[in-house]
C-alpha cells in the first residue's frame, strides 16, 4: 500500500475526528435500559400472523368480530359520525373535563334516569382516555385524596392491566378471592370472606359485569351480599364498567350492581368504556365519575380531578366523544345503538351455546356448562396452559394461556373445527 501523502492525511484529519466525535455519542442514555417481556396478547397476535394456515383462528384478541371474523363499525356509529362531519364543528379544545354532552350522557347511562345523585347533582365527571385512562385517573385521584390506607383490592384473576395501572398510580395493589376452579365458577363465599377480612376502610375494585378475564359474573342475590359486605367494612367500591350492554344485551340489566350499591347508600366511583359497547375501540372514549356526598362535595372533587388531568394531557380528544355523545343524545340513533348492543351480546351468548352443543355432540366427557353460563366477551373455558399451546401448535388455534378464550372471535363457520381442537387436547 502506498504511504499517504502529508496533504492527504490532512485532508482525512476532519473526517476521523468526526468520527471519533460520533462513536463517543454513541454511547446513549438509555444503554442499559432492561428489555421488558412482550405484552401477552400482541404476542398471539403475532404467533398467529405467522401461521400460514388458512383456517386458523385468534381468539386472542378483546374485540368484537362479526359472523365473518371482521371488525364490526357499528351501523349507528357510522350514521354519528356522518352528524358530526357535517355539523361542521371546530377542532377547539374540549374543557379539561371533556365534552360535557357526552358525559351528561355517559352518567345517565351508568346510573340510570331515575339516579337521585345525578337529580342532586352530586356526581362529579370527566371524560377520560377509554376505560384504561379512567382507571387510571381514578388511581390517582385515590393516591392523592383517599383518606385511608393507599391500597387497593382487586379479583383474582383481574384483567391483566389492573395491577399495573393501579401500580403506576403509586397505589398497592393486594387481591381477593374471586374464581374457583374447580366450579370454574365464582368463589362467592371466599370473595365475601376475604372483603370482610380486609382492613376497615379499603379501596376495592368490582368488575360491574361480564368480568375479565373469567366471564363470571355474581347474581343480584350475591351483589346484595357483597353490597352488605362492603358496607360493613366501610369499603370504597371502585366500579370498572368496560362492557355495559355486552353482557346481557341490556344497559339497565348490567347496570344493576353499580345501581344496586347507590341504592344502598354506597358513594362508589365508576370507570366507564365505550370501546366495547359503541365499538369505539381506537377513539379512545370513556369516563371516570365519583358519586359524592353533595353538590358543593361534587364541586370540591371537580376541581381535584382537573388538578389532576391538567398536566397530564391537559384535555381530552373531542372526536370520538362526540360521536358517543350524538348516539346517546339523538333519540333515534340511541335506539338504534341499544338494538345494535343487543345483538353484539346475542351473538356472543348464540356462539356459546354453539360451542357447548358441537363439544357434546363430539362426545366430549368433560362437562362445558361454564361457556354458556358465563357472560360477557370472554370464556374461561378451564383448558390448562399446556393445552392451550397445543391448541395453538398442532390447531393453529390462538389464545391466552390461562384458557381464555374470546367468544367474540367465534363464527358459525369456525366454531365446529374449534369444538373439535378443544375436544382433541382435552381428551
Ligand atoms: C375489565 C376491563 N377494564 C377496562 C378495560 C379498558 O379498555 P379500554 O381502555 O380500551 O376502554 C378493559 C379492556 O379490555 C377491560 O377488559
Amino acid at each position: 500500500m502506498l504511504a499517504k501523502s502529508a496533504l492527504q492525511r490532512a485532508a482525512a484529519a476532519p473526517v476521523r475526528s468526526a468520527l471519533a466525535k460520533q462513536s463517543v455519542r454513541t454511547v446513549s442514555a438509555w444503554s442499559q435500559v432492561p428489555q421488558g417481556p412482550p405484552d401477552a396478547i400482541l404476542g398471539i397476535t403475532e404467533a398467529f400472523k405467522k401461521d400460514s394456515n388458512p383456517k386458523k383462528i385468534n381468539l386472542g384478541v378483546g374485540a368484537y368480530r362479526d359472523d365473518k371474523g371482521k371488525p364490526y363499525v357499528l351501523p349507528s356509529v357510522r350514521e354519528a359520525e356522518q352528524k358530526v362531519v357535517q355539523a361542521q364543528m371546530d377542532k377547539e379544545y374540549a374543557g379539561i373535563t371533556g365534552v360535557p354532552d357526552f358525559t351528561k350522557a355517559a352518567a345517565l347511562l351508568a346510573y340510570g334516569e331515575d339516579s337521585a345523585a345525578i337529580k342532586e347533582g352530586r356526581i362529579a365527571i370527566t371524560q377520560t382516555i377509554s376505560g384504561t385512562g379512567a382507571l387510571r385517573i381514578g388511581g390517582a385521584f385515590f393516591q392523592r385524596h383517599y383518606p385511608n390506607a393507599k391500597t387497593i383490592y382487586i379479583p383474582t384473576p383481574s384483567w391483566a392491566n389492573h395491577k399495573a395501572v393501579f401500580l403506576d398510580s403509586g397505589l398497592e395493589v393486594k387481591q381477593y378471592r374471586y374464581y374457583n376452579k374447580d366450579t370454574i365458577g365464582l368463589d362467592f363465599d371466599g370473595m365475601v370472606e376475604d372483603v370482610k377480612k380486609m382492613p376497615k376502610g379499603s379501596l376495592i375494585l368490582l368488575h360491574a359485569c361480564a368480568h375479565n378475564p373469567t366471564g363470571v359474573d355474581p347474581t343480584e342475590a350475591q351483589w346484595k351480599a357483597i353490597s352488605d359486605a362492603v358496607k360493613t367494612g366501610d369499603h370504597f367500591p371502585f366500579f370498572d364498567m368496560a362492557y355495559q350492554g355486552f353482557a346481557s344485551g341490556s344497559t339497565d340489566k348490567d347496570a344493576f350492581a353499580l345501581r344496586y350499591f347507590l341504592k344502598e347508600g354506597h358513594l362508589p366511583a365508576l370507570a366507564q368504556s365505550f370501546a366495547k359497547n359503541m365499538g369505539l375501540y381506537g377513539e379512545r372514549v370513556g369516563a371516570f365519575s365519583i358519586v359524592t356526598a353533595s353538590p358543593e362535595e361534587k364541586a370540591r372533587v371537580d376541581s381535584q380531578v382537573k388538578i389532576l388531568v391538567r398536566p397530564l394531557y391537559s384535555n381530552p380528544p373531542v372526536h370520538g366523544a362526540r360521536v358517543a355523545s350524538t348516539i346517546l343524545n339523538d333519540p333515534a340513533l340511541n335506539k338504534q345503538w341499544l338494538g345494535e348492543v343487543k345483538d353484539m351480546a346475542e351473538r356472543i351468548i348464540k356462539m356459546r351455546a354453539l360451542l357447548k352443543d358441537n363439544l357434546q355432540k363430539l362426545g366430549s366427557k368433560h362437562n362445558w356448562d361454564h361457556i354458556t353460563s358465563q357472560i360477557g366477551m370472554f370464556a374461561y373455558t378451564g383448558l390448562k396452559p399446556e393445552q392451550m399451546t397445543k391448541l395453538a401448535e398442532e390447531h393453529s388455534v390462538y389464545a391466552t394461556k390461562d384458557g381464555r378464550i374470546s367468544v367474540a372471535g367465534i363464527t358459525s363457520e369456525n366454531v365446529g373445527r374449534l369444538a373439535e381442537a378443544i375436544h382433541k387436547v382435552t381428551s
